[in-house]
């Protein structure tokens, strides 16, 4: 499971009386001064650079291998639960972040080529080498995870660091592994062509992107992929000051116009949307769904929602389960077959990876799905 997942105490239910308790009322009141300075100071000049900074001396980004590992790595095994073979395909990654895992993952197990865009510029040649150092003792894990053979993914890997450790650019390192990292880059525009990928991959990134753009990157997407191509996000629904209020779900109590405020502009920008409006957004453009997984926060099913946290907006009218679904994976293709058009509910992916849910618990919806060959029940309302 992610850092940030659901436990411990709600944004208003800190216990009083005790240091502790005071401790985490103060800090679930950090969020909000936080959150503005944020919004704030994403308008001035140089925003980027400064929050880079900020973020370094703050060991926000510092780096978590373990941790990134193992997102990367959902998205090879989903990509391969759905049939797909990585080797010497085009792969496209949307929103490359600080720590290219993806990526050079993506080039260990064999892509032909791997495109990454983002729109802000956090890799650094740094970046790049210390997470092929941090990827050293986990090869024959991902190896064997993601259905590779170890001795030629370690062979990619040493010609990587080498060529790391030599050079004095980043763009040096990413051509030696056939990375093409552009940035900034606005997939909105369409500047790539069509039907040049076989694989689009992201991770966390479709909940920091505005409605609107999102429909035209999906819709970009879709006139990109090949016609037998994969599409697999994983994304985090939940609320992102979640380490700050204990909550996944606190951010949903605010109007549109408070949000705008909080995490609703800006550089720590996260649209709310609930998955259910992913994949309605999903399909719109053309894609079709081959498997819908939602992670659900039980605390904020039990007793956040509707006591501590009220729903504000249009969440008021939405299922609990939709407000409540903090991790969500998403498989599609051109929509040329079955779509679907629910959710399968898991405790985490691996469970559904793994095929280790028992039927009676949570999972089990997980594993009948499975069996039914990734697909989920097909009575939708979303
Ligand atoms: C939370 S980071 C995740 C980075 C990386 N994928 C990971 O899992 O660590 C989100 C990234 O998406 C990028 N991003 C946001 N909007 C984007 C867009 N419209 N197109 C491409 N990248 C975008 C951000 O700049 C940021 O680098």
């Amino acid at each position: 499971m992610p850092k940030g997942a659901p436990e411990g105490g709600a944004a208003q239910g800190a216990g009083r009386g005790t240091a502790r308790g005071l401790r985490k009322a103060l800090k679930a009141k950090l969020w909000v001064p936080k959150a503005v300075g944020v919004n704030l100071l994403s308008r001035l000049p140089l925003a980027e650079q400064i929050h880079y900074n900020l973020q370094r001396l703050l060991g926000r980004h510092r780096l978590d291998a373990p941790e990134m590992f193992s997102r990367a790595l959902e998205l090879f095994r989903l990509h391969r639960h759905a049939g797909g073979d990585l080797s010497g395909k085009d792969v496209l990654e949307v929103g490359t972040g600080w720590f290219p895992f993806t990526p050079v993952m993506a080039h260990l197990l064999g892509a032909r080529s791997v495109v990454t865009v983002d729109v802000h510029p956090w890799l650094r040649l740094g970046n790049l080498i210390r997470t092929g150092e941090e990827l050293g003792p986990m090869l024959d894990d991902m190896a064997r995870r993601a259905g590779a053979e170890a001795e030629t993914v370690r062979e990619r890997h040493r010609r990587l660091l080498s060529a790391a450790r030599r050079a004095a650019e980043l763009q040096d390192v990413l051509q030696a592994a056939g990375i093409d990292y552009r940035c900034p880059c606005d997939l909105t525009e369409g500047p790539l062509p069509a039907e040049s990928f076989d694989v689009v991959f992201s991770s966390n990134v479709l909940e920091h992107i505005p409605p609107a753009e999102l429909r035209e990157i999906h819709r970009q997407i879709g006139r990109m992929l090949r016609p037998d191509g994969l599409v697999v996000h994983r994304l985090n629904p939940g609320d992102h000051f979640v380490e700050l209020t204990g909550s996944t779900v606190n951010f949903l109590r605010f109007s549109e116009g408070a949000w705008r405020w909080l995490g609703g502009s800006g550089l720590s920008y996260h649209n709310r949307l609930r998955s259910c409006e992913h994949a309605g957004i999903l399909r719109e453009a053309g894609l079709g769904l081959h498997l819908w997984a939602d992670a659900l926060d039980r605390k904020a099913l039990r007793s956040e929602l509707g006591r501590t946290v009220v729903p504000a907006g249009r969440f008021e009218r939405m299922p609990e389960e939709f407000l409540a679904a903090y991790y969500t994976w998403f498989v599609a293709g051109r929509a040329d077959g079955e779509s679907v058009t629910e959710p399968v509910r898991v405790r985490w992916i691996d469970a559904l990876l793994d095929g280790t849910a028992q039927e009676g618990d949570d999972d089990g919806a997980v594993e009948a799905a499975a069996r039914r060959g990734a697909g989920a029940p097909s009575s939708g309302s979303t």
